[in-house]
């Protein structure tokens, strides 16, 4: 595991930018996966400065994301899909087809975590896995459990999530109490990990992260076992370790 502190929000956005970039750079194909929340916003706009640039080329680049919240719609704000392409993809080259996104209006929610499992499996390893991790330590919406998850699912957001994320929400009763999300193995299986966090409300789950045990109680702390994971963090977010 690879921590490297920053002072600012800003300088945490700027070197994970520098990271992605990079495996861009060093493989023009690579298939990436994504993050939405409050912490990558800046990344997002730093990688789009770096294709203003002329500086990255994201045309051959996939995508894919971790999560989305069920029942919420493409033109939903407050969906994933709507953030990723209003903030992200509508401002770099990638092409139409290349980015995936779970649909959080699937009738069968069955059928769309095997649609989306077919999507993961034809696009082959994931190169670099971006994650955000919540106050809870989940990671994608992989809430608090007993067990590690094996497989994309549909997940019960636990009342500290839900609480959490109502900030972006008019009205508390407003955030939606399931969300579909990659599993802890899919996100294990990728070839890099990079974890950006900031701010002092993360410090907590930031030493439970790195230092605490690994648990399904704490789904970040599974990271402790993967061999290629860097923490791009703010000295906040890092300040009990
Ligand atoms: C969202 C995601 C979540 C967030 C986490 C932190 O796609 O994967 O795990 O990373 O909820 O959210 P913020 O960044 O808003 O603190």
């Amino acid at each position: 595991m690879r921590i490297i502190k920053t002072y600012t929000y800003e300088e945490m956005s700027s070197k994970a930018a520098d990271i992605i970039a990079s495996q861009i750079k060093s493989k023009p194909d690579s298939v990436l996966g994504l993050a939405t929340g409050s912490t990558p916003k800046c990344l997002y706009e730093k990688l789009i400065n770096k294709y203003v640039e002329g500086e990255l080329d994201f045309s051959q680049v996939r995508t894919v994301n971790l999560d989305e919240y069920k029942g919420l719609d493409k033109d939903n704000e407050q969906s994933y899909y709507y953030y990723m392409v209003n903030k992200f993809f509508n401002h770099i080259n990638i092409q139409e087809g290349n980015y995936h996104l779970l649909n959080g209006m699937a009738e069968d929610s069955d059928e769309e975590c095997k649609r989306y499992n077919e999507i993961i499996r034809s696009l082959g390893q994931i190169d670099l896995q971006l994650l955000g991790v919540g106050l809870n330590g989940h990671i994608g919406f992989n809430e608090p459990n007993d067990y590690f998850s094996k497989e994309i699912y549909l997940d019960a957001l636990k009342e500290k999530t839900i609480k959490s994320n109502s900030r972006f929400f008019k009205d508390p009763e407003d955030v939606p109490r399931f969300a579909y999300t990659l599993a802890i193995k899919d996100i294990m299986q990728a070839k890099k990990i990079l974890l950006i966090a900031n701010g002092k409300n993360k410090a907590e789950i930031m030493r439970e992260a790195i230092c605490g045990k690994i648990t399904p109680q704490v789904p970040v702390s599974i990271l402790q076992l993967h061999q290629d994971v860097t923490i791009v963090a703010d000295c906040e977010a890092l300040s009990l370790i």
